[in-house]
C-alpha cells in the first residue's frame, strides 16, 4: 500500500480525532482490497444510476452530484470511505458500533458532511440483493431507501449544509432491518417492557396489566417520569398468576396505569404478549401527512407481507413509541387531527423514562428553556406551547395493537 495513505496518514489527513482509533484494527482487512476502480459509489454513472431508482428529492440528487468532486479528489476519504463499506456491507457488523464513529471535521469543508451518505448510498446493491432473494418489490425496496433522504433534508435545516449523521438509523434499513410499507416503517424485535396483555375469548376485547414491582405516580405515569417524583404518593403495582384467575393493575386504553387491583378470570382471558415477546415496531417517517387510511393500509399491507417475505419473524403486535403517543394529545388536538386519529388506533401506555424530549425534537427542531422562544407557526406548536405555559408537561409514550392470525385487534 502507498505508505503515504497508511492508516495514521489517513486519519490525519482527514482530520479525524483520536476517536478514529476504533478503526485501527479493521484497517488492513479494507485496505487489502482497496482499489480506486472498486470505488463503485463514486463513480459518476453508477451515482446517476442509483439516484434514478431512489425516489428522492431532486435537491438531494443534486447535493450528491454537487458533493461528489470533493470526494474523488481527496485519497484519503476514499480509503475511509471503502474502510466503512467493508465493514457495514462485507463483514459481520455489530451496528451497536456506529454510535461511536466520528463525523468528519468542520474543517474539511461542507461537502465532507455527505460522507456518510455515500457510505450509505453503496449499501444499495446489498440491500437490493437481499430483498431480491425474499422477493420483495423493488419499489418497496426504494421506497425502505427514499428515507436517507428525509435524514439529509434533516441534517440540512439542523446545519445548513447537506450531510447525513444518523447512520445507525439508515444503516436499520440498509442491513435488512427496517421496511417501510406504505406509510410506515416497521422493525421486528421484541416487546421491552414488563406489561401483560390479554384478549378475552368471547369478543376482541384487549387488557394490559402492569407487571409486578413497578412504581407509577398518581397521574398514572411511571415514577420519575419527566424527572418527576411523586416519592410517598407513588404506588407499585402487584401482578399475580393462579390457576383460575389473574390480579394486576389494569392500563387503561388511554394509557394510565390504574392503582386499583383487576381480576381477570383465566377461563375467560388468554395472553397475548408479554416482556419479551415478538412484535413488529412501527416507526413514522416524516414523510408528509400521516392519514388514517394510509396507516389502515400500511398496518393491512404489514400483516400480509411479514409472513410472506419474512417467515421466521412472528409478530404478536403492533407497537409504537413515539412522543405521538402522549395520552395529553386527547385533550388538546381537534378530531381531525391526523396525530390523534393514529394515536386512538392504538391502546397507549406509559414507558418508563418518559421525557419532553423527542416532543420538542420533532415539534420546534430542538429544545427550549424559555418556551416563549419556540416557535408557534403550526396549531400543534401553539397547543404544545399553551400546555406548558399552563405548568404541564410532554412526555413520550407507547401503544400497541394486538395482531394475531385471526386479525388485527384495535383497543
Ligand atoms: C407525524 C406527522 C406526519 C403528523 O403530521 P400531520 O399528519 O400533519 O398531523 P396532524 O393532522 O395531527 O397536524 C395538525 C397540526 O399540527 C401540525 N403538525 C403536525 N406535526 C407537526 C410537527 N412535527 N411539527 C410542527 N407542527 C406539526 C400540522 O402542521 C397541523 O398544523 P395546522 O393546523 O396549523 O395546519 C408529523 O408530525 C411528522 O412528520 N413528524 C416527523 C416524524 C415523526 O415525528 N415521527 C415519529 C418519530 S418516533
Amino acid at each position: 500500500m502507498d505508505q503515504s495513505l497508511n492508516f495514521a496518514a489517513v486519519i490525519k489527513a482527514a482530520g479525524i480525532p483520536e476517536q478514529g482509533a476504533i478503526w485501527a484494527d479493521t484497517w488492513p482487512d479494507s485496505q487489502a482490497s482497496f482499489h480506486l476502480n472498486g470505488l463503485y459509489f463514486f463513480q459518476p454513472r453508477w451515482l446517476e444510476e442509483a439516484l434514478a431508482k431512489l425516489k428522492i428529492p431532486e435537491t438531494i440528487k443534486e447535493a450528491f452530484r454537487k458533493t461528489h468532486p470533493f470526494f474523488t479528489q481527496h485519497p484519503a476519504l476514499q480509503r475511509l470511505a471503502w474502510h466503512c463499506c467493508h465493514l457495514l456491507y462485507q463483514t459481520r457488523f455489530d451496528p451497536a458500533a456506529l454510535q461511536t464513529w466520528p463525523l468528519l471535521p468542520e474543517s474539511l469543508g461542507p461537502d465532507a458532511a455527505m460522507f456518510y451518505a455515500f457510505v450509505c448510498l453503496a449499501g444499495l446493491p446489498q440491500i437490493e440483493r437481499l430483498h431480491r432473494q425474499r422477493g420483495i418489490d423493488p419499489a418497496i425496496t426504494y421506497d425502505t431507501l427514499a428515507d436517507f433522504a428525509l435524514w439529509i433534508e434533516h441534517y440540512h435545516q439542523q446545519f445548513g449544509v447537506w450531510g447525513l449523521s444518523n447512520i445507525s438509523w439508515v444503516y436499520g434499513y440498509l442491513s435488512d432491518k427496517l421496511i417501510k410499507l406504505g406509510r410506515l416503517q416497521y422493525r421486528p424485535s421484541v416487546f421491552p417492557y414488563d406489561f401483560h396483555v390479554y384478549r378475552r375469548r368471547r369478543d376482541p376485547q384487549v387488557s394490559m396489566l402492569a407487571g409486578d414491582g413497578m412504581q407509577f405516580r398518581p397521574d398514572g405515569q411511571f415514577e420519575g417520569a419527566n424527572q418527576i417524583t411523586a416519592g410517598a404518593d407513588c404506588w407499585t403495582s402487584r401482578w399475580i398468576s393462579t390457576p383460575t384467575e389473574i390480579r394486576g393493575h389494569l392500563i387503561s386504553p388511554t394509557g394510565i396505569a390504574q392503582p386499583q387491583i383487576a381480576t381477570l378470570p383465566t377461563a375467560e382471558w388468554d395472553e397475548v404478549f408479554v416482556r419479551q415477546s415478538p412484535i413488529l415496531e412501527v416507526h413514522i417517517p416524516a414523510a408528509g401527512p400521516l392519514t388514517h387510511e394510509a396507516c389502515v393500509n400500511s398496518l393491512r399491507q404489514a400483516k400480509f407481507f411479514f409472513p410472506i417475505h419474512y417467515p421466521e419473524v412472528s409478530f404478536c403486535a403492533f407497537t409504537c413509541v413515539s412522543w405521538l403517543m402522549d395520552n395529553q394529545f386527547d385533550r388538546y388536538l381537534p378530531e381531525a387531527s391526523n396525530i390523534l386519529q393514529f394515536q386512538r388506533d392504538f391502546y397507549l401506555h406509559p414507558v418508563p423514562g418518559a421525557s419532553d424530549a423527542q416532543t420538542y425534537e420533532r415539534v420546534f427542531g430542538r429544545s427550549y428553556e424559555n418556551i416563549d422562544e419556540a416557535p408557534q407557526t403550526t396549531s400543534l406548536q401553539r397547543t404544545l406551547v399553551a400546555h406548558v405555559k399552563a405548568g404541564g408537561r410532554w412526555h413520550s409514550g407507547g401503544g400497541f395493537i394486538v395482531h394475531d392470525s385471526n386479525g388485527i385487534y384495535h383497543n
